[in-house]
C-alpha cells in the first residue's frame, strides 16, 4: 500500500496537500532522492544520504533531519507501507513563504515529503533493450544537484517518446553527459567506459555501484570524456539508474548496437549487481 509522510503526518499519497506558497511548487526550489527498496530495506542507503546532504548544501538548505533521523523515518515509511520491493521518494523543499520573492525566506521550516510506492522487481528475462536517440543537452549547468525542477529533462524525454524512441542520450559540446533520468555506459573492445563526473551530470548512485563492481572484477574500465561519435562504434551501451538498475540499449538513432540484444558484458555486470543486492541486504 502506498504511503506518504508529509511534515509529520502519515496519509495516503493522494491525500497529501501542500501550500500554493511552498517554494517547491512556486520555484521548483528543492531537492529529491529516489531510493530502491528490496526485501523491505533501502539499498545503498548511506550513498543516497551522502548525495542528499550534498544536494541540500549546494542549494544552501540546512538538512531538517540528521542521517540517523532520516534512516528511522525511512524505516518507518517502509514498515507502514508493508512493501518489500518499492521505491522510496524523498523531497525536501525550502518550505512555505507567504510572499513570492526570489529572496530566500528566513526561519522557515523545510517541507519534507517521503513516499513509498510498490515497484515490482525486474524480471531479467523480460528486459527489452531500449531504442534511444541522441539529443542536445540544453539543461542547466548543475546537473550534479538532484533538484526537483525537471522541466528540461521532461521535454527531452517526451520529445524522444514522441519520435518513437524509449529515451534520449544527451550530448553537450560534442560529449556524452547522461540520459534524461539515468547515467550512460558503453563497452568497446572489452573496455567499459562512462563519462567522468562533472557539474553537467548527476553522480548516480547506481553508476558508482556499477563502477565498484567492474573494478572488483577483471573487466577493464575507464572514466573519461566520451565523444558523441564513439556511441556509434560501441559494442554495448547501457543506462543505469535506481529504477532501471542496468538497462541495455539495443538501438541508437535507428542503428543496431552490437547485435541489438543485451550484451555479454551487460550480462556479467547485471549478475554481479543482482548478487550485490543480496549481499548487502540479506546478511
Ligand atoms: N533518476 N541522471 C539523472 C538525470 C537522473 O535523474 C538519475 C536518477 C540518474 C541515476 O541516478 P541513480 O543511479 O542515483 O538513480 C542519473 C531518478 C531515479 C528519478 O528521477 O526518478
Amino acid at each position: 500500500m502506498a504511503i506518504a509522510y508529509l511534515n509529520g503526518e502519515w496519509q495516503a499519497p493522494e491525500d497529501a496537500k501542500i501550500s500554493v506558497f511552498d517554494r517547491g511548487f512556486m520555484f521548483g526550489d528543492g531537492v529529491y532522492e529516489v531510493m530502491p527498496v528490496y526485501w523491505g530495506k533501502v539499498f545503498t542507503l548511506e550513498e543516497h544520504l551522502v548525495r542528499l546532504n550534498r544536494s541540500l548544501g549546494e542549494i544552501r538548505l540546512k538538512s531538517p533531519l540528521s542521517d540517523e533521523e532520516w534512516k528511522a523515518l525511512f524505516a518507518q515509511a517502509i514498515e507502514r507501507s508493508g512493501e518489500k520491493t518499492a521505491l522510496l521518494y524523498l523531497q525536501v523543499t525550502r518550505g512555505v513563504a507567504t510572499q513570492r520573492t526570489h529572496e530566500y525566506p528566513v526561519n522557515v521550516a523545510p517541507t519534507v515529503l517521503v513516499t513509498v510506492t510498490a515497484a515490482p522487481g525486474l524480471d531479467r528475462q523480460s528486459i527489452t533493450p531500449y531504442s534511444m536517440v541522441t539529443k542536445q543537452d540544453f539543461r542547466w549547468g548543475r546537473g550534479d544537484i538532484k533538484v526537483i525542477s525537471l522541466v528540461a529533462s521532461g521535454l527531452l524525454k517526451n520529445e524522444a517518446l514522441d519520435e518513437g524512441y524509449d529515451d534520449a542520450i544527451l550530448i553537450r559540446d560534442g560529449l556524452v553527459t547522461e540520459s534524461t533520468a539515468s547515467n550512460v555506459f558503453l563497452v568497446k573492445d572489452g573496455v567499459v567506459v562512462t563519462p567522468s563526473k562533472s557539474s553537467f551530470l548527476l553522480h548516480g548512485i547506481t553508476r558508482d555501484h556499477v563502477i565498484n563492481l567492474i573494478q572488483a572484477s577483471n573487466i577493464s574500465f575507464e572514466e573519461r570524456d566520451i565523444r558523441e561519435a564513439e556511441l556509434a562504434e560501441a559494442d554495448e551501451i547501457w543506462i543505469t539508474s535506481t529504477g532501471h538498475e542496468i538497462w541495455p540499449v539495443g538501438k541508437l538513432n535507428g542503428k543496431t548496437v552490437g547485435n541489438g540484444e543485451a550484451g555479454l558484458v551487460w550480462q556479467a555486470i547485471d549478475s554481479l549487481f543482482q548478487s550485490s543486492k543480496k549481499e548487502q541486504l540479506l546478511r
